[in-house]
């Protein structure tokens, strides 16, 4: 018999289920960007509706639809379709005026910014570093650990990732003919987030994406 499946109505997508698996880590898996923080059912930034089907929560509760469900806590019970993802509009970036080693400023005006737990990248040219947001205080972002590079100009891009980043791309700088990578062993959505805001902040050189398995290189 064929596996239950879980559609997602929202990207036109299929997916076989995995019992092991909540709906939020299929949609990931599937490369979707949906919006999530705590990952433990709390702050509903992950809430979707389903209209098909039967889901069983981290508390042991079962949930028919219609119903509105966190996907960070849902495991599918048999076939189940879902809709009105939170998608994450990418690419989400700042650039930000570096303070110090822990203390970006985030520039005036109205933007939203990053969440405090959020895992970000910090994007230097040609390098990036991992790191968490401690805090967010009026404009100033207010980083775990202090990074270990200085920017050349007195500014820095940063981009909020998932904990699941990893994947099969290797983002690349080409700069006065010499290529060197940036970034390796990360997702699509990852890395075409870490290209759009190195190309809008006019950094020097450009920017490819391959995938590792691809022999190309830009
Ligand atoms: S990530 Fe917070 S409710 Fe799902």
């Amino acid at each position: 018999m064929a596996p239950p499946r879980l559609t997602i109505v929202d990207a036109a997508l299929s997916l076989p289920i995995r019992h092991d698996h909540t709906l939020l880590q299929h949609c990931l898996a599937a490369e979707l960007a949906v919006s999530r923080s705590c990952r433990n059912g709390n702050c509903g930034r992950c809430d979707s509706s389903l209209l098909k089907g039967r889901v069983k929560l981290r508390n042991g509760n079962t949930v028919e639809a219609p119903a509105t469900i966190p996907l960070c806590i849902a495991f599918a019970l048999d076939e189940v379709e879902i809709s009105n993802l939170p998608l994450i509009k990418l690419p989400i970036f700042w650039r930000c005026q570096w303070q110090n080693s822990r203390v970006l400023v985030l520039p005036a005006g109205r933007q939203t910014p990053p969440h405090e737990g959020d895992i970000c990248a910090v994007l230097f040219e040609g390098s990036v570093e991992l790191n968490e947001i401690a805090e967010v205080n009026g404009r100033n972002i207010v980083l775990l650990k202090p990074a270990a590079n200085t920017p050349e100009v007195n500014s820095v891009s940063l981009i909020t990732i998932d904990a699941e980043h990893e994947g099969q791309y290797t983002l690349w700088r080409e700069y006065k003919s010499q290529r060197q990578v940036v970034w390796q062993g990360i997702n699509h959505v990852t890395a075409r987030s870490a290209q759009t805001a190195y190309q809008a902040n006019t950094c020097k050189g450009s920017y490819h994406i391959i995938h590792d398995a691809s022999t190309k290189k830009p």
